[in-house]
């Protein structure tokens, strides 16, 4: 198959981006493929919001700059962050005519929600599931443009690289056979990684696999030592861990340790609403004092009401969970929420690679630092979109036809499968090594071992990759440790 841009990932940053090149380039062909179901990704599952400077009576592009800053550490690239933030009120602005339908108070000024590390409230949200009514706009909107073939359930392999271009990617579609998209443009919209992590609020296609195509194709890859936890995911026996958004925090919530007393500002001044970093380290820190897994948020004295209007969702996952938040405390432990690093883009969301540009939680753009600021990542995402629908507009001119490049089309594997038992045994241990890498680091314990482990896991699935059929599961794998080993070295080495 052959297309003029390919983009792969239907969250954000792939949908936002198919839009604004279509409306831009109605002729030109446009092929969007995710390795899922239209709607599953980290998008689908993000709660308190996107920040944004929507006038400057409640905040201020100034400020909204210094808290990004702030949270960043000094790692941050200042230019990227003020085109961010001032960028930030026209996308939204189009994200609102595209259908996305953000809450107002009843004076019918946006009701502004309040995350850690943010000096005043300044998140547009839906109750408590933003990213579901996002994407639920982005593909409603996706239907306007004919020259969008959009091809669910195709799971991308690696990059078709030479001479530093990009011409297109290899794909296993969903009989395990292997095939080529040749493509003028390449554009990753492949999302993160905490599947990386044995305790994570991602779900499972949140594997790496951008990332590491990137990487062994040969792309700069930039700051993944600053992975993030977000301190405050649901821990119940036998359930996987659900987001409790920080939202619930800036509404009033408290943390407690097995004391019953509140504990961060013992740690920082700005108590529950310091940055994740800090908060996820508090806790890690009060778990180890306890000997136990878990500290709890406390609803109770919050008002009834309000809770059910704002945070419906919590509300009823909680009560899945055989938690009634209005009068019991919600258990919760710090989780892997995103990776601040990925694949180094410039401005225009260009890789170092000719023609692959990167966009969302999988590129680094320079906004994160060291720590990303609350709901800043669907923001970022939104501007890059534009930012590269922009750019590919301009490259598609230049780019008339795609080079000559043979590949051979369609190949199907005759060696063995591995079994689904090894893969799971495998993933199961690559996820603990780096949930424990991560909770060392929090506790300023040794890390050397870690490499030297992670190497001889990461050569064990390489040994399997190289002598079975290359299914979706062992090629997650092998992302997840590829990432885990970028994760590592770049802590420990750069
Ligand atoms: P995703 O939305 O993750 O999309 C990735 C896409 O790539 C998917 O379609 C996937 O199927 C596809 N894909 C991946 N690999 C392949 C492959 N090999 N082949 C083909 N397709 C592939 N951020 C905020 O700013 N505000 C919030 O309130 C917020 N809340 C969050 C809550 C939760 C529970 C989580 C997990 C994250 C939250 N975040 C939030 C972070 C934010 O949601 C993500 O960073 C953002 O949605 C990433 O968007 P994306 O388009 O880059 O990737
Ligand atoms: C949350 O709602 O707590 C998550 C927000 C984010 O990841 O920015």
């Amino acid at each position: 198959m052959q297309t003029d841009v390919l983009i792969i990932g239907s969250g954000i940053a792939g949908l936002a981006f198919a839009i604004k090149l279509a409306e831009r380039k109605p002729k030109t062909d446009i092929v969007l493929v995710t390795k899922a179901d239209r709607f599953e990704s980290n998008t689908k599952y993000a709660q308190g919001g996107i920040a944004a400077v929507m006038d400057n009576i409640h905040s201020s592009f100034e400020s909204h700059i210094s808290d990004t800053l702030k949270a960043g550490k000094g790692f941050s690239n200042i230019q990227t962050v003020r085109m961010v933030v001032e960028k930030a009120p026209k996308r939204l602005q189009e994200l609102i005519t595209w259908g996305t339908p953000f809450d107002k108070t009843p004076d019918g000024d946006w009701d502004y929600g309040l995350e850690g590390g943010h000096s005043v409230a300044r998140i547009l949200h839906h109750k408590d599931q933003t990213g579901l009514a996002l994407e639920k706009a982005l593909l409603q909107q996706l239907r306007r443009f004919k020259n969008i073939r959009f091809q669910t359930e195709l799971f991308a392999t690696d990059l078709i690289v030479q001479d530093k271009h990009c011409y297109g990617t290899r794909f296993l579609d969903k009989n395990e056979q292997t095939f080529s998209i040749l493509s003028k443009i390449t554009y990753l919209a492949t999302g993160g990684s905490g599947q990386v992590f044995s305790k994570t609020t991602n779900p499972l296609i949140a594997t790496g696999d951008g990332l590491a195509m990137a990487s062994r194709a040969g792309a700069v890859i930039d700051k993944m030592a600053f992975y993030q936890f977000h301190p405050t995911a649901l821990v119940t026996p036998n359930n996987p861990m659900f987001l409790i958004t920080e939202a619930l925090r800036g509404f009033g919530a408290y943390l407690i340790n097995h004391k019953g007393e509140r504990f961060v500002f013992k740690y920082h001044p700005e108590g529950e609403l310091a940055t994740r970093d800090i908060i996820s380290e508090a806790i890690f820190k009060e778990m180890q004092k306890s000997g136990q897994d878990q500290v709890w948020l406390d609803c109770r004295h919050l008002e009834k009401e309000a809770l059910q209007s704002h945070f419906p969702n919590i509300i009823l996952q909680c009560k899945k969970q055989g938690i009634n938040l209005f009068k019991e405390l919600i258990p919760v432990a710090p989780a892997a929420h995103y990776q601040c690093g990925g694949i180094k883009v410039n401005s225009q969301g260009k890789t170092s690679i000719k023609a692959l540009y990167a966009n969302g939680e999988c590129a680094s753009t320079g906004l994160h630092g060291a720590n990303r600021l609350a709901s800043n990542s669907l923001l970022e995402a939104v501007v890059f979109a534009h930012e590269a629908a922009l750019s590919v507009t301009a490259e598609l001119n230049q780019h008339k036809s795609i080079p000559p490049f043979s590949e051979s089309e369609i190949s199907v594997s005759q060696k063995p499968v591995v079994s689904s038992e090894k893969i799971n045994h495998l993933r199961t241990n690559l996820q603990e090594l780096m949930y424990r890498f991560y909770l060392n680091k929090s506790l300023e314990m040794s890390l050397k071992p870690f490499s030297a482990e992670v190497d001889v896991l990461l050569s064990k699935i390489k040994s399997l990759s190289v002598a079975h059929k290359p299914t979706q599961s062992l090629w997650e794998l092998q992302n997840m440790a590829e990432t885990a080993r970028l994760i590592i070295n770049d802590t420990l080495y750069e």
